[in-house]
């Protein structure tokens, strides 16, 4: 599974971080970042939840 934040579409609320902040990181810019690679299995199931809330739906997981 991995994770990509859409710094199109993100509007920095925070929100990804806040649930899972082993994946998701704030960037320089004010945009969420996800981490690059493989997620673990131990933080699949809160990434997803991070993906399911965000209020703007950039994240996508595959
Ligand atoms: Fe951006 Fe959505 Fe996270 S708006 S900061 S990707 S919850």
């Amino acid at each position: 599974m991995k994770a990509f934040v859409d710094k199109d579409v993100c509007i920095g609320c925070g929100a990804c971080v806040g649930i899972c902040p082993e994946v998701f990181d704030m960037d320089n810019d004010g945009l969420a970042v996800a981490i690059e690679g493989e997620i673990s299995e131990d933080l699949q199931e809160s990434a997803q939840e991070a993906c399911e809330g965000c209020p703007v739906s950039a994240i996508t997981i595959e």
